[in-house]
């Protein structure tokens, strides 16, 4: 999945700007610790991207929060 893949995703799925920031800082956190750890820096960098994508379909319900994440990236894994 491409940067422009995962934003439009992204987008596509939290609308609140606060959380959309969060997003943004927490891609720009693993990217770095990616780099600092010597990981793939794209890799960690969509995972903090994407990690909250599905918030706002859960209501932030612990319980089922990352869930419904991993399923929409599935599918999209499979349909791209
Ligand atoms: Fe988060």
């Amino acid at each position: 999945m491409t940067r422009n893949e995962a934003l439009n995703l992204l987008h596509q799925y939290i609308k609140n700007d606060k959380m959309l920031n969060h997003c943004y800082a927490s891609e720009v956190v693993m990217e770095a610790l990616a780099k600092r750890l010597g990981r793939d820096e794209k890799k960690w960098a969509l995972a903090g991207l994407l990690h909250d994508l599905d918030v706002e379909l859960v209501n932030t319900d612990p319980k089922i929060h990352g869930l419904e994440t991993a399923r929409i990236l599935e599918e999209k894994v499979v349909n791209i």
